[in-house]
């Protein structure tokens, strides 16, 4: 019987997929990416690091019909998505593509997921999060053994895209409660999980795994950014949960699309302790050790 050692990854040419893509090639995998025609130069240039070190690429895009799809997907026994957009790609375009893993023979199917704890969610806390529930509700229906990797908020979007932390005024803002713990795990971290997870024989039947780099308060969030600067920030608090839910309120009232205030939704989520983690699978891979926010900051440049 012919061997199907391959692992198919979609959205190889963004920031957590590229990672994903880099450590299964460490691992001395055999790797295939779907790559959208027309990438910039920058994309490119990475992609050709990672072809360098072995990577196989075949040209598509998850909306693809199925069977063109099952064609890219031939030898292959798993499939990672890590792509990122609206429901027609992480509910139609996702479901396209386990549809199309279905047809090509594969085993094991991991969603783009990548999150807080969805599973403890309901309809309406978390746009994003509604969409990959949603998709998790038909992929239950499948024959793949399709395992949901979480890893709490990433520690480049806490210092970064969330706009907690002002770097100018040397501010850190939260809402809601500053003792509450919150899961916070980096990009690289992220895909070394990932990569764990995916290749785990003992996860076969799928289902959730949940991990964290580090697992911190807002108040030793702030505590861990002065320590990896050597600078003083000021704790500045913004409001309750509530006001923060009537802001969410306000802001989608007039917005045009649902990222405009989906960052807001992320922290209610985290500041409730809705979207907490109950139980960490970390110890399943012992071997990574995760970077602290601290040490996270401190490598930042400038
Ligand atoms: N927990 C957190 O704090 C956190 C934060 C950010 C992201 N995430 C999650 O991490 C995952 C990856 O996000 P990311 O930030 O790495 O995303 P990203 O950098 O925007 O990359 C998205 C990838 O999807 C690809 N893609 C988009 N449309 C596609 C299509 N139709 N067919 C095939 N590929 C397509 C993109 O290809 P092109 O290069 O062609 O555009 C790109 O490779 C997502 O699940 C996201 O929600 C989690």
């Amino acid at each position: 019987m012919k061997e199907q050692a391959t692992v198919f990854v979609a959205g190889a040419t963004g920031n957590l997929g590229g990672k994903i893509v880099s450590g299964l090639l460490d691992r001395g995998e055999t790797v295939r990416a779907l790559v959208r025609p027309g990438i910039d130069e920058e994309k490119r240039t990475a992609l050709d690091a990672l072809r360098n070190k072995g990577l196989q690429v075949v040209e598509g895009d998850i909306t693809d019909s199925p069977s063109e799809l099952a064609a890219t997907l031939e030898g292959a026994h798993t499939v990672i998505s890590a792509v990122q957009g609206g429901p027609d790609l992480l509910v139609d375009g996702q479901v396209n593509l386990l549809r199309a893993a279905e047809e090509a023979g594969c085993s094991r199917f991991v969603p783009s997921d990548f999150a807080i704890d969805m599973t403890r969610l309901d309809d309406g806390d978390n746009v994003m999060l509604d969409w990959r529930r949603q998709a998790a509700r038909v992929f239950e229906g499948s024959s793949l053994d399709v395992l949901s990797v979480l890893n709490g908020a990433f520690v480049e979007v806490m210092t970064g895209f969330m706009d907690l932390v002002d770097w100018s005024a040397d501010t850190v803002s939260y809402w809601g409660d500053p003792d509450q713990p919150m899961d916070l795990t980096t990009i690289r971290d992220t895909a070394a999980y990932t990569v764990a997870a995916a290749l785990d024989p003992a996860l076969s039947g799928g289902g959730t795994v949940r991990f964290a780099g580090e697992v911190l308060s807002v108040r030793q969030f702030h505590e861990a950014v002065e320590r990896g600067t050597g600078r003083k920030f000021t704790l500045r608090a913004l409001g309750t949960a509530d006001d923060l839910r009537a802001e969410i309120e306000r802001r989608a009232a007039r917005a045009r699309s649902p990222f405009e205030y989906v960052a807001l939704q992320y922290q209610w989520c985290m500041v409730t302790g809705k979207g907490k983690f109950e139980t960490l699978d970390n110890g399943r891979y012992p071997w990574i050790k995760a970077t602290s926010v601290e040490e996270f900051v401190r490598s930042l440049p400038g």
